[in-house]
C-alpha cells in the first residue's frame, strides 16, 4: 500500500470531474485506518464524533483539540495513502487567530486538511487557512456542534428559506477557498442541487445518493453504536468481517447502491 499513489485534493477533484464517486469513513486509530485504506476508502475523517462513539458523551461538545490531535497521530501512523481530515472541535475556531493556531496543531499531528462546521461566520477563517497552506473541508446542514441551538439532531433545510441559506452558504464557503464540503441530514433534492452547483466535491451523510461522495462513522456502519440513525446501513451484518464490511461500503458508494432511498430525507 505504501507504494500506491497518495490521495490528494486533486485526486478528489478529478473524481468529481469524471463523475466517479468516492467514500470517506470517520475513524480514530491506526489499526482501523490501515483496514479502511486497504478496503479502497480514500478519505479518513478523524471526526469529533469520537466524543460520542469512543468517549461515551451524548454530544460532540466535550471533545478537545488535544483529543483530535492524539487520534490524528494514531490514524496517520496506520494510513499511508488516504487523505486524512482532522475535525476542529467545538469552541476551537471562534475567531481567526484561534482557528489558525488549532488548525496548525491538527496539521502537525498528521492531518492533510481540517474540517469545521458552519457557514457565513467562518469565511474569513477559511480564507486565512487556505492562504497559509491549510486545506479546508466545510460542513453544513445538521452541524452537531450546534445541537443546542438547533434543538436536537434534526434534519435541516426542509423549508424554502432554510434551504436557500444552506445553498447560499455552500456557495460562500467554496468561494472562500474550501476544498470539500460535508452536507449532513438535509433533503436529498437540496443536496443534489448543491452538488451540481459547486465545483468542489460534496460528501453526504443522510443527504441522499446524489452527492459526489458518502461518509459514515466506522462504529455506525459496523453496527457498534448505541443508536442507529436512519441514514446508516450495517455493512458488517451482510459481510463476514470488518475488512469485508469496509470493502462493501466503498463498493456500494462507488456503484451508487448506497445510500438507498430509505437512508435519505425529503
Ligand atoms: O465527526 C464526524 O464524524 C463527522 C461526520 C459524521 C461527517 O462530522
Amino acid at each position: 500500500m505504501s507504494n500506491a499513489k497518495k490521495i490528494t485534493i486533486h485526486t478528489l477533484r478529478e473524481h468529481k470531474l469524471a463523475g466517479q464517486k468516492f467514500s470517506m469513513v470517520a475513524a480514530y486509530d491506526a489499526t482501523c485506518a490501515a483496514l479502511i485504506e486497504q478496503a479502497g476508502v480514500e478519505v479518513i475523517l478523524v471526526g469529533d464524533s469520537l466524543g460520542m462513539v469512543l468517549q461515551g458523551n451524548d454530544s460532540t461538545l466535550p471533545v478537545s483539540v488535544a483529543d483530535i490531535a492524539y487520534h490524528t497521530r494514531c490514524v496517520s501512523r496506520g494510513a499511508s495513502r488516504a487523505l486524512i481530515i482532522g475535525d476542529l472541535p467545538f469552541g476551537s475556531y471562534h475567531n481567526r487567530e484561534q482557528t489558525l493556531a488549532n488548525a496548525v496543531t491538527l496539521m502537525q499531528a498528521g492531518a492533510h486538511m481540517v474540517k469545521l462546521e458552519g457557514g457565513h461566520w467562518l469565511l474569513d477563517s477559511i480564507k486565512a487557512m487556505c492562504e497559509r497552506g491549510i486545506p479546508v473541508c466545510a460542513h453544513l446542514g445538521l452541524t452537531p456542534q450546534s445541537v443546542n441551538t438547533l434543538g436536537g439532531f434534526k434534519v435541516q433545510g426542509r423549508d424554502t428559506d432554510s434551504a436557500q441559506v444552506i445553498l447560499s452558504e455552500a456557495r460562500q464557503v467554496e468561494a472562500a477557498g474550501a476544498s470539500l464540503l460535508v452536507l449532513e441530514c438535509i433533503p436529498r433534492a437540496l443536496a443534489a442541487t448543491i452538488s451540481a452547483t459547486l465545483s468542489i466535491p460534496v460528501i453526504g451523510i443522510g443527504a441522499g445518493a446524489d452527492t459526489d461522495a458518502q461518509v459514515l462513522v466506522l462504529h455506525d456502519m459496523l453496527g457498534m453504536s448505541r443508536s442507529s440513525p436512519r441514514f446508516v446501513r450495517n455493512f458488517l451484518a451482510e459481510n463476514n468481517d470488518v475488512q469485508g464490511a469496509l470493502a462493501a461500503f466503498n463498493s456500494a458508494v462507488i456503484d451508487g447502491s448506497f445510500p438507498a432511498s430509505e437512508h435519505g430525507f425529503d
